[in-house]
Formats: C-alpha cells, sequence, structure tokens
C-alpha cells in the first residue's frame, strides 16, 4: 500500500519522437483523465532505455526526450499532479531488470511477439531487444505499482511482469504486488493504411501535433471499410478506424448517428471524417497552445523532470534496499 493509501499507478511511453493519434487515445489520454481526477497515485516514465535496443542517434534521442516531455505535459500530464520523471534518470530500472534476469526463463522470452516481429528477418539483432520486457517488468516493480494502463500491445509483456512477480515472490518473499493492466476502450487504433496498429515506425501515423490542414489531410485519406467502394455501400463501423476514433472522441449521440448513417449508407466517409475532425480539434486546440507555451519555457520542463525523477528515486531506493537484503544482495 502506499502512504497515500491510494493504488498506485504506473505506464511509460518511448521517447519515439512523436506522439501520434494511436498512443493518445489508447493511453495517453487516459492517463490524463486520471491526473485530472486525482484518486490515485500516478508515475509516468519517458522510458529511453527501452528506445535503445535498435540503432539511434544520440543527439536525436535526446531531443525527442525533451519533445516527448513537453508533449505529455501539454496533454495533461501536468507534473504537479503526478510523478512524471525520465527512466534513465534512475539507476535503479536497471540494477533491477539486472537481478530480475535471474528469476526469467528463457523460453519465455522467446515468446514475446513483439521480439518476434522486430527482430523478424534480421541478422543483427541486439541482446538489449531480447530483454527488453525484463526492463519493463522492472519499471512497473520497482515501484510497486498494482495498476498498468497500456493498449492492447502491451498485455502480453504485462503478464510476463506478473509471472516475474510470482516467481520472485516464491523465491525470496512477498517483496512486490501483481500488477493489473488497465486497457482503454481505444486501446488498439489502426494505421492510416489500415494494415495493423498505428505506428511510428511503420510510418502510418498522425502526429498529435501536427498543423489542422496536414492532420485534416492525413485523416482524409486514412483506410476505412474497404467494402465501400461506393458512396451508395453501406459500411460497417465495427471494423472501421474510423469509427473506433468517433467512440472515443465523440458524443453518445454522434456516435449513434454515426453507426446508423454508416450501416445505411446515408454518410459518406469524407463526411464522417469531417465530423471525426472536428471532435478532434474541440480536445486539440487547447494541446496545441499549451505545447506551444511549452515551447518558450525549456527550463520549466527540465526542472519538471528534475523533480520527477527526485521523486521517483525516492521509492526506487526504498524498494531495492528491500530487493538486496531478500536475495541476500549487498553487504553494507
Ligand atoms: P509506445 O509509443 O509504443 O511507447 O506506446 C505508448 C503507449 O501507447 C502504450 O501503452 C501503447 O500500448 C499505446 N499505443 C501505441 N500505439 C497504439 C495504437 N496504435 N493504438 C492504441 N494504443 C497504442
Ligand atoms: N513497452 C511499452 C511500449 O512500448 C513502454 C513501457 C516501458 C511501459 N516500460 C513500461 C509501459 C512499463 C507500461 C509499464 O509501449
Amino acid at each position: 500500500m502506499t502512504t497515500t493509501g491510494k493504488p498506485r499507478v504506473f505506464s511509460g511511453i518511448q521517447p519515439s519522437g512523436e506522439l501520434h493519434i494511436g498512443n493518445w487515445l489508447g493511453a495517453v489520454r487516459t492517463w490524463a483523465t486520471q491526473v485530472a481526477e486525482q484518486n490515485e497515485e500516478l508515475i509516468f516514465c519517458i522510458v529511453d532505455a527501452h528506445a535503445i535496443t535498435t540503432e539511434y542517434d544520440p543527439a536525436e534521442l535526446r531531443a525527442r526526450i525533451d519533445g516527448m516531455a513537453r508533449d505529455l505535459i501539454a496533454c495533461g500530464l501536468d507534473p504537479a499532479k503526478c510523478t512524471l520523471f525520465v527512466q534513465s534518470d534512475v539507476r535503479e530500472h536497471t540494477e533491477l531488470a539486472g537481478y530480475l534476469a535471474n528469476v526469467t526463463p528463457l523460453g519465455d522470452l522467446h515468446r514475446m511477439t513483439q521480439f518476434k516481429e522486430k527482430s523478424a528477418g534480421k541478422e543483427h539483432v541486439l541482446v538489449g531487444l531480447f530483454t527488453y520486457p525484463v526492463l519493463m517488468a522492472a519499471d512497473i516493480l520497482l515501484y510497486k505499482a498494482t495498476v498498468v494502463p497500456v493498449g492492447d500491445d502491451q498485455l502480453q509483456h504485462l503478464e510476463l511482469a506478473r509471472e516475474t512477480v510470482r516467481r520472485f515472490n516464491y523465491r525470496f518473499g512477498e517483496i512486490f504486488p501483481e500488477p493489473q493492466p488497465r486497457v482503454s476502450q481505444a486501446s488498439r487504433i489502426l494505421g492510416l493504411d489500415g494494415q495493423g496498429k498505428m505506428s511510428k515506425s511503420k510510418g502510418n501515423t498522425i502526429a498529435l501535433f501536427e498543423e489542422h490542414e496536414a492532420f485534416w489531410n492525413k485523416l482524409r485519406g486514412a483506410f476505412t471499410d474497404p467494402q465501400r467502394m461506393r458512396r451508395s455501400d453501406p459500411g460497417r463501423p465495427e471494423i472501421c478506424n474510423i469509427y473506433t476514433m468517433h467512440k472515443a472522441l465523440s458524443s453518445p449521440e454522434q456516435v449513434t448517428l454515426t453507426h446508423e448513417e454508416c450501416t445505411t449508407a446515408k454518410r459518406g466517409c469524407v463526411d464522417c471524417k469531417k465530423i471525426l475532425m472536428e471532435s478532434f480539434d474541440r480536445e486539440l486546440v487547447p494541446l496545441r497552445l499549451k505545447r506551444a507555451e511549452l515551447d518558450a519555457q525549456p527550463e520549466l520542463v527540465k526542472q519538471a523532470l528534475g523533480d520527477g525523477a527526485e521523486k521517483a528515486r525516492r521509492i526506487a531506493t526504498e524498494t531495492m534496499r528491500e530487493v538486496r537484503a531478500a536475495m541476500g544482495l549487498g553487504g553494507k
């Protein structure tokens, strides 16, 4: 239990260079709601050590971390109301990952679909990519988080983290609680090309802070129901990405109407997207203003990340003291 008596929530996001509408709808937007509600103790981490598992440019990574911090604060992760920090600023993450590697069977990591996808057909695969889920388990366990809000692509990693808790506790005593996943309603936003999930690495995204015109041009071209060849063909909302986004963003009345007008071919896809664009604008206009303000205050963001790391470190230090003692490590 936390000192505040509130459940502790932890989640992480990679500094991939751009927050897109997929990870916003699937994750960050719900985190912001939780921050506004203040019913839980919330810890959010920019997981830079997870972003070095494939070739990258150090200067670029640095810039992406700062950019992601601004994006997240602009989206409502107010550093005064949650703990927002950069993973590598708290060394205990990699320390715990090193120890947890010794309760993690090789076979479990071989089964991870994300590893299989990212390593498929590649000759040059790094150990860090393979052990990625161990570091992710360490992130969560370090804070003894009980709730982990993520998109559905991370559920397998979370199951491994739960398994790690069971194995660790069985061998060394009850130190960690089992973290539960919390999946948002829009847990899987497809890419603009309709080919699998929206993801920066697939180049099928709309960046959240893209200019209005560019945003609309991309949304207008987005894949919908392939059966709707002509305007008069009825559509299938349940398989349409645009409808998934309506459900997350538009009013309940609009969602019902969208379903009806799509299935009866009363509304065409472009009109449907125009209405969705209005729903996006309603939420994004204030976020864009906030983002522009933050661009002008780099010191403020730096300070916030420094304070966040300090808050996180306080918890991490305490957990590692317990872990070392339980494992029989360390002499002093
Ligand atoms: P990442 O940007 O991959 O670090 O993911 C950050 C968070 O966004 C994680 O909780 C992911 O599960 C979630 N996420 C990423 N891409 C999508 C998507 N296309 N749809 C829904 N959620 C997503
Ligand atoms: N692997 C997650 C992703 O790519 C990011 C992440 C790292 C994470 N550590 C975490 C998410 C801990 C939740 C909890 O989306």
